[in-house]
Formats: C-alpha cells, sequence, structure tokens
C-alpha cells in the first residue's frame, strides 16, 4: 500500500510567507483571525486559477454565462435561502479559558491549557451548553444602526445568481439548460478555521448554477461531477490525491436532493477534505425566492408551450482551497545529481506557475545583462518573467525551482555571439539552445495546457 502524503503544511506556510504568496492579515498588529492577504506571487497563483475556472465555465461554453453579483444583497435574501435560520453551528464557551469551541468537533479541538486534551477532557474544563451560533457576518446599512439596517456579507456567492436568473435567461435569450457563472468573495464568521488558508473567514468562492428541466436533473448531475473531477485533474492534481465523497441522507444540505464532495488528500492529520461541492439543488431556491419575493422565477419554455420552476444543479469550488490543494501537491523536496544541497520545488503546472520564465545573464559583464533585459522586455507582455542577476547561477535556478518557475533561460558568452540562449526545464533539469528570435514561440508552445 503506497504511504500516505508528508504533512507538509508548516513548509508552505513558512515558504509562502518568504517568497511572497501569502501573508497573514493585518501582520504588524499581531495578525487578524484566520485571514490571509495574497503576496505578489499568490496573487498571480490565485488568479491562474480562477482564470481557469472562468475559461473552462464560460469562455468555452455556448450555455455558461458569467455574473459579478454585489457582495451585499437584500436581507430578505437570507431569510428566503435559510441562513438566517439555519446557517448555524452548534457552539460551547469554555468559562475557564474563554475558548469557543464547535460542539460537534471537540475531538477536532485542543484544550488551549492543555493541548494534549480536547477541550472538556482537562479538569480545570467548565463547558456551557451548545448553543446555535449564525455564521454570518452582520453589518448595517445606511447612517442608522437599527435592526432594521441590518445587512449581512454573503456566506456564498450563490444567491447572487439566483436571485439574477430572469435577468440573465431574459437579457441573454438564453434556453434551459444553461448556467450561470461567477467568482467572488463569501464570508463565514468559523468557530474553528484553521489550517492554513482551508479554513478561513473571509475566501473567494468560483460557483456555477446550471438550471435544468425537473426530471432531467440527475443526468445532469452526473456530468457536473464528472467535468469538475476532470478540471482539477487537468489543474495537475495528482489522481491519488483526488476522490469523490458522496453526501448521506444524514449529511445533505437543507436544500440538496444529492451531493457529491471532491476531495483532496491534503496529507498529514487533515487528509482527505472538501475542495468542491456537486449538488442537485431541485427547485429549492428560486421556489423560496419567489415565495419571499412574490415574483415569478418561472421559465417559459416556448417549445413545448409550458412553464416551470427549473432545477438547479450547483457546482461550488473555493479559489483559496484549490490554491492551497495545488500548492500541497506541487510541493517537493530532492536530492540534486553532484551537487551536497537538495532543493525544493513547486511542481505546479505551467499554467498556473506564477512566474512562467526566469533570465538570467551569467556574468554581469560583456553586455550579457543588456541582451538578457533586452529579451525580458520583448517577453514580458505574453509571459510573466522575472530577471536576475544576483548570486551563483545554481542558487538563481533554486530560488525559481521553489516558487514553481517552469523555465530558466540564460544568457551566456556565447548568446551575444550568436544569439543563442540555454532554456532550463524545471523538472527534467535539461537544458534547450534556443535562438533568442524564437523563444516566444518556444514558450508558448511548452506553455499551452
Ligand atoms: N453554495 C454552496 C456552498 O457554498 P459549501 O460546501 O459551503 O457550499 C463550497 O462551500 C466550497 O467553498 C467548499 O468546497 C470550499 O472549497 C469553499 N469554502 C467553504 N467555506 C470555506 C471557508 N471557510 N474557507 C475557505 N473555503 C471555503
Amino acid at each position: 500500500m503506497a504511504s500516505p502524503p508528508p504533512d507538509v503544511m508548516d513548509k508552505l506556510v513558512s515558504l509562502c510567507k518568504r517568497r511572497g504568496f501569502i501573508f497573514q492579515s493585518s501582520e504588524i498588529y499581531g495578525g487578524t483571525g484566520s485571514v490571509w492577504d495574497y503576496g505578489p506571487l499568490g496573487v498571480e497563483l490565485k488568479k491562474n486559477i480562477k482564470d481557469r475556472w472562468w475559461n473552462a465555465m464560460v469562455r468555452s461554453r455556448d450555455d455558461i454565462e458569467g455574473l459579478d453579483a454585489a457582495i451585499l444583497m437584500h436581507p430578505r435574501t437570507w431569510e428566503a435561502s435559510g441562513h438566517v435560520a439555519g446557517f448555524v453551528d452548534p457552539l460551547v464557551d469554555c468559562k475557564t479559558c474563554k475558548g469557543r469551541f464547535r460542539a460537534d468537533k471537540l475531538e477536532d479541538a485542543r484544550c488551549p491549557q492543555k493541548p494534549s486534551k480536547q477541550p472538556g477532557q482537562h479538569d480545570a474544563c467548565q463547558l456551557t451548553e451548545a448553543r446555535n451560533f449564525n455564521l454570518m457576518f452582520k453589518t448595517h446599512m445606511g447612517a442608522l444602526e437599527e435592526s432594521a439596517s441590518i445587512v449581512y456579507l454573503r456566506p456564498e456567492t450563490a444567491q447572487g445568481i439566483f436571485v439574477n436568473f430572469l435577468n440573465v435567461q431574459q437579457s441573454m435569450r438564453q434556453k434551459v439548460p444553461f448556467g450561470i457563472a461567477q467568482i467572488g468573495k463569501a464570508f463565514r464568521n468559523e468557530i474553528t478555521p484553521g489550517n492554513f488558508i482551508f479554513r478561513t473567514r473571509e475566501f473567494e468562492q468560483m460557483e456555477m448554477q446550471f438550471f435544468v428541466e425537473p426530471g432531467s436533473d440527475m443526468e445532469w448531475f452526473a456530468q457536473w461531477k464528472q467535468l469538475r473531477m476532470d478540471w482539477h485533474l487537468a489543474l495537475g492534481l495528482s489522481p491519488e490525491r483526488l476522490q469523490f465523497h458522496q453526501h448521506g441522507a444524514g449529511e445533505l444540505a437543507h436544500y440538496a436532493r444529492a451531493a457529491f464532495d471532491v476531495t483532496f488528500d491534503f496529507g498529514g492529520t487533515l487528509g482527505f477534505q472538501e475542495i468542491e461541492g456537486v449538488h442537485n439543488r431541485g427547485d429549492f431556491d428560486l421556489s423560496q425566492h419567489q415565495q419571499f419575493s412574490g415574483k415569478k422565477l418561472e421559465y417559459y419554455d416556448q417549445l413545448n408551450n409550458k412553464r416551470y420552476v427549473p432545477y438547479v444543479i450547483e457546482t461550488s469550488v473555493g479559489a483559496d482551497r484549490v490554491t492551497l490543494a495545488a500548492l500541497v501537491n506541487a510541493y517537493r523536496e530532492e536530492s540534486v545529481e553532484g551537487e551536497d544541497e537538495g532543493r525544493v520545488v513547486l511542481g505546479l503546472h505551467p499554467a498556473i506557475a506564477p512566474i512562467k520564465a526566469a533570465i538570467f545573464p551569467l556574468t554581469k559583464k560583456d553586455g550579457q545583462p543588456e541582451m538578457a533585459k533586452h529579451i525580458m522586455n520583448d517577453l514580458r507582455m505574453a509571459f510573466p518573467m522575472d530577471y536576475d542577476e544576483s548570486g551563483s547561477i545554481g542558487k538563481r535556478y533554486r530560488r525559481q525551482d521553489e516558487v514553481g518557475t517552469p523555465f530558466c533561460i540564460t544568457v551566456d558568452g556565447q548568446s551575444t555571439g550568436d544569439q543563442t540562449v540555454t532554456v532550463r526545464d524545471r523538472d527534467t533539469l535539461a537544458q534547450d539552445r534556443v535562438d533568442a528570435s524564437q523563444l516566444k514561440g518556444y514558450l508558448a508552445a511548452k506553455l499551452v495546457g
């Protein structure tokens, strides 16, 4: 049996900070609990993942439209969706240490005063009765802080799609079956966030609701389940680290007729965890919004002269969680032949790597820096590039390996004579000699996919 993947989370947290991927939010003030900022390389990585999703879900299909709905929605939205009454976790407080824990996940928590025990197991623990805690962040709209002005930061992007169902369908003349997709921030006041960017209080979702005729829903559900798994595989996540998890009757959310999670093996104690949910939501959401708004949200099928409230197949994936999966999947430490020091490599799929190619002059003289900068300026509008002339060439390679740069281009003594450069492959370490004028096409061909 294959051994479980190693726990690389602590190493990744450190690498991400040191190399400009992810920083703790408001770090100089001691940090904000489970909120993270994406640095220069992190923002490129996450953007590449979001672009791939957008291209797969919106750009490459005629039957899905894009949307960017507002974060603040009418408060009735959240009554209709069931979030005001039901988006709760059971919470217990400890009167001794003032810690707060999820009553249904005590086994996953540690007593702050005796970390070898779970809350409630240490003699000094005084846990209260469990009470329901709503995970939505509340704020006020307008100048008056009164109950009538309460609004919520959306806990999912999906509701912005449901309330715009007819706007999109009619303005774009779409026919059922069709979908609406959006990428945006969501907020949850999680009681036990953690594991770096795995569970945070502010995060980004990439959600798509596919509206279908009742009766055809299970067929579409099966199709979307497979399409979404294929997307994760195409992102480079290892097949052996991906699995489906089917929700049993007791696990199903209040809106779901059927649900599968795509789970990824994060290694260590975290193991397999949900990165995406594929749900058959039936007509729950559109019917609820019809009832609460008093507005019809039916589709008129002209061809068959019938009206109905469509069923919805939802695919819902966290941009941050997939970013973490991509990082965990990519991290490796290996020895290098002929060298004492090994190397750390982020073997990211080239399409999502934050820097596509780095360029180095071998020495700081003989016109090499000038030629390297000229090449860099020529390529930078096509590919995110990095220029580095400091330290030995070996050190420069290591710096790029650690952030997942697929190609390193070196301008050497031969280059200024015959206008060729070497291109070194991050994974195979093979070096090709390439005509400098052919670099754009050479890199483009290697970076597709
Ligand atoms: N509209 C359905 C929905 O929101 P969900 O299972 O609650 O379903 C979907 O969330 C995805 O959003 C999850 O699979 C995960 O990737 C991401 N997600 C949810 N809560 C998160 C959190 N606190 N931090 C980071 N990502 C989160």
